[in-house]
């Protein structure tokens, strides 16, 4: 049996280690819930999905706020999904609120408006970027040097996809730590960025990996997926001269936001667990305003090249997990060497997982 730091196969089924996950991790972590961009007007909302529908993003007299989607009445979940309204009314006993959460209607009752508003919620915004929860996502990014480099002021939502995922949450994220089975399980992808150039940043918060773009030659002549190959093309178009300085940058927010940044286009991933076998992944898409003003095709091969990789990672974890677990069922403890520099991102998440857990036990 070899063993090295790595996070102990039981730890990806057992019940008791996931219930303690979710008092370490999940707790008192900062929760990404969306972005300035997803309420462009007055009057726009949007239940958050990531905290279970518990709140609702609302924008009222150009200001955003975080407010409860539990009725002050008899406390009923009031809305889903996202709109524009001017004031948010429960469907039970049809008490409203404006998007301030200022209580505007309660049938029947007299004079009892003003004691009922709905809570607002403390968040931050970084970057057009909104996070809420115990810790604070500004002050621990507040160093990142590359933030210069990304222009995510300029990047404008788009869409979200959710999947549903039948393993354990720690495969998603052990799979977007490591780079070293990029040229194997993304043939399209690989032919993009040079890995080569990898290089990356441990944080006591945070990791984040960067790459440089292949050179335009490599580009020009490379044969590689047709969704890539498209990408590549518009991509090209749209830089005939110089190209990006970076080709990605990526930050993996513990325990589980994923920020990817590539020139034009960024991709924002939440892994959630529901179970010791489940989570969901939610995915939000974001373009920089010019190509969703003027160039519609760039937007959507970056958008169909980016679901080819995350269908591969997809697979990739699937595999993972069928791994681990026989040798859950069979009892055994099996775990390999990494590789440098390409799994040095697993090495960091896998040393917080184990300091986390630690520090819990205290
Ligand atoms: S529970 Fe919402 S109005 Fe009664
Ligand atoms: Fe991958």
């Amino acid at each position: 049996m070899k063993l090295t730091s790595g996070i102990p196969i039981a730890n990806y089924f057992d019940k008791d280690v996931y219930a303690k996950e979710m008092e370490c991790f999940f707790k008192n972590n900062s929760n990404y819930i969306g972005a300035a961009t997803m309420l462009k007007n007055d009057g726009d909302y949007r239940v958050v999905e990531r905290l279970n529908d518990a709140k609702i993003l609302t924008k009222k007299d150009g200001k955003i706020n975080l407010i409860e989607n539990v009725c002050s009445h008899r406390q009923a979940k009031m809305i889903t999904g996202s709109g524009n309204a001017q004031t948010i009314t429960c469907p039970l006993h049809c008490w409203s609120y404006d998007g301030n959460g200022a209580c505007t209607n309660t049938p029947l009752f007299n004079g009892t408006k003003e004691d009922y508003p709905l809570e607002h919620a403390p968040f931050e915004n970084w970057h057009n970027l909104l996070f809420t929860g115990k810790r604070s996502f500004t002050e621990e990014l507040k160093n990142f040097a590359m933030i210069g480099e990304m222009n995510i002021d300029k990047m404008v939502y788009t869409k979200t996809f959710t999947d549903k995922l039948n393993f354990n949450w720690k495969n998603y994220i052990d799979g977007f730590a490591e780079d070293y089975h990029v040229p194997f399980v993304h043939p399209g992808f690989a032919g993009f960025v040079d890995l080569k150039s990898i290089s990356w940043i441990d944080h006591e918060h945070y990791t984040s990996q960067i790459f440089k773009l292949k050179d335009r030659a490599f580009l020009e002549s490379h044969k590689t997926t047709p969704k890539y190959q498209q990408w590549i093309k518009k991509f090209l178009e749209y830089y005939p001269i110089t190209l990006p300085k970076f080709g990605g940058i990526l930050i993996m927010y513990y325990p589980n936001v994923m920020i990817e940044w590539y020139p034009l286009f960024m991709a924002i991933s939440t892994v959630h667990p529901t179970g010791p076998d489940t989570c969901v992944n939610h995915i939000d898409f974001f373009h920089h305003q010019d190509v969703i003003d003027n160039h519609p095709e760039l937007r959507d091969a970056a958008e169909a090249a980016y679901i080819e990789t995350a269908d591969e990672d997809a697979e990739m974890c699937e595999r993972l997990a069928a791994g681990r677990k026989i040798l859950y069922e069979e009892a055994r403890e099996e775990q390999g060497p990494y590789q440098a520099p390409y799994e040095d991102g697993l090495v960091m998440f896998h040393r917080y997982y184990h300091q986390m857990m630690k520090a819990q036990q205290k």
